[in-house]
């Protein structure tokens, strides 16, 4: 293999309809409305781990899209992520028919507390052989959080105060409840594990409360690889401390440029090397053998587009669709300039111009419609020129894409040193990433408490072997408690 930068790729996918190119569910033979079937899943991954691919990226969201037109029913109809199912309850299958492929699991950090998912991602950890991601997200939606008890969203900055306690809870847990060493399945002895390797974390912070141990054993990464999509100020500072991969959008590739170089240097801030962080951004790819075919393809897809389902995927909240096409935006938007999360507001545009541009498939910053080689060409220069490490394959058919791209373009990027040719045997998904081994690198601010330290006890004192009889167990302090911050 050459010196170039090796492609992470990765499928984008959700449990759902209609993820992300809404309207295309409608393709003939499109298989979307499968994915109630464990079967659809299952197919999926061994296509994928045919085929090369580093890992499948769930994405997911907790509530509906119900800011346009004051209502879910444009969604529902849409089928835009909803009906949806859970992400993580799809990655056993997938694993018991894979031996490779990794999982990225998008989750939320503001409404469900920390102990529960690090003993749900430890167990994926195990039953996988270390081959799950965490997408770190806060949420958006407002009935989101509607449906975990709050009136309102919680507000943006203080999503980031929340998740980053919830991060060190889940450290905790992970990386120094157990040592590696505490399971010891000593028949002779009757002792499983070792109380005095195993400790709680007695965590008390502003949010959560936390006493421990973690209930699973040390899985082979342990923390999970940590994904999370962010652009903010706050973000970025939470990305530059926590994220080894983040997974970016942007509308251009001058704004992911800026976007990779202000985590780069968060991450420098926060003690880690500026390319400890992978970039990862959403890659339309439209191929065939040759570029008039995958143009006619691109035409076919853009048909069944529905605009509609992009402006409620957008949360807009006003609908142009009511006014008349030709008036401009300046005359039209209601005061607040707002079109929502992923559109630029041009004053001067007209209203149909403007709903035509939320069904455009040539949107897509990173948009590779053509022949294999021509494909290949634009994966590399988003590779060089702009910075990127990997892609998450948006998909317009299911499974149609993903095997056009295996088919098409697989070979080219491999033939290029692009992509490896086999997969590892023993790798995690950490060590396929990074290629620094199963765990967390040391200056990575979650190993600060591995083997117990910065935690107030080193063990669980154990009365069945204690030299006073009778008497109640004295925790075993740690020696690092003066350490303690
Ligand atoms: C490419 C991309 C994918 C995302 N996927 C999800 C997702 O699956 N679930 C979710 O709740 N948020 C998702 N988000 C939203 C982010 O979690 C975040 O709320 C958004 O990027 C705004 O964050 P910021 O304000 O820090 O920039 C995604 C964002 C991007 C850019």
């Amino acid at each position: 293999m050459s010196g170039k930068k090796r492609l992470i790729l990765n499928l984008f996918e959700m449990n759902c309809v209609s993820h992300i190119t809404h309207g295309l569910w409608r393709l003939p033979d499109n298989n979307r409305e499968r994915f109630n079937d464990i079967e659809y899943w299952t197919e999926l991954a061994q296509l994928l781990e045919e085929g090369g691919f580093d890992a499948v990226f769930l994405a997911d969201v907790v509530g509906t899209y119900d800011v346009f037109r004051g209502s879910a029913a444009t969604a529902i109809r849409e089928g835009l992520q909803i009906p949806n199912n859970d992400p993580a309850s799809v990655v056993p299958a997938m694993a018991a028919v894979t031996r490779h492929l990794g999982f990225g699991i998008t989750f939320s950090t503001t409404y469900e507390p920390p102990f529960a998912w690090a003993r749900r991602i430890s167990t994926l950890d195990h039953l996988t052989k270390g081959r799950v991601g965490w997408n770190i997200v806060t949420s958006y939606l407002p009935n989101a959080a509607r449906n975990f008890g709050h009136d309102g969203e919680v507000e943006h900055d203080n999503r980031f105060e929340i998740a980053d306690e919830y991060l060190d809870v889940l450290y905790k847990l992970w990386e120094g409840s157990w040592d590696d060493d505490a399971i010891v399945a000593d028949r002779e002895g009757k002792v499983f594990a070792d109380p005095a390797k195993i400790r709680p974390i007695h965590h008390e912070g502003r949010y959560f409360k936390v006493e421990g141990p973690h209930l699973p054993s040390p899985s082979r990464q342990r923390t999970p690889v940590l994904f999370t999509a962010t652009a903010s100020a706050a973000g970025t500072k939470f990305a530059g401390k926590h994220a080894e991969v983040v997974f970016t959008g942007g509308p251009d590739a001058a704004s992911l440029r800026r976007t990779i170089a202000g985590i780069r240097e968060a991450a420098v801030a926060a003690g880690r090397r500026a390319d400890d962080v992978r970039f990862v951004t959403i890659a339309g790819v439209i191929v065939a053998p040759t570029e008039v075919e995958a143009k006619a393809k691109l035409a076919r897809y853009q048909e069944l587009a529905s605009a509609e389902g992009y402006l409620a995927h957008a949360n807009l909240p006003w609908d142009p669709t009511a006014l008349p096409p030709e008036l401009k935006l300046k005359d039209a938007a209601n005061g607040d300039g707002g079109v929502g999360r992923w559109r630029v507001f041009d004053p001067e545009q007209s209203v149909g111009e403007f709903v035509a541009g939320f069904g455009d498939l040539g949107r897509q910053p990173l948009l590779a419609v053509g022949d294999p080689e021509q494909v290949a060409d634009e994966i590399e220069r988003w590779l060089d020129e702009v910075g990127i490490d990997g892609i998450n394959l948006l998909q317009y058919h299911s499974h149609d894409t993903a095997r056009d791209f295996i088919e098409y373009v697989v070979p080219v990027l491999r033939e290029r040193g692009r992509l490896r040719r086999e997969y590892d045997e023993r790798e995690t998904l950490r060590e396929r990433i990074f290629g620094e081994g199963d765990r967390l690198p040391d200056r990575h601010h979650g190993t600060r408490y591995r083997g117990g330290a910065h935690l107030p006890v080193s063990g669980i004192a154990d009365p069945a072997r204690s030299h006073q009889p009778g008497r109640p167990p004295e925790p075993i302090r740690s020696h690092e408690k003066e350490a303690l911050t």
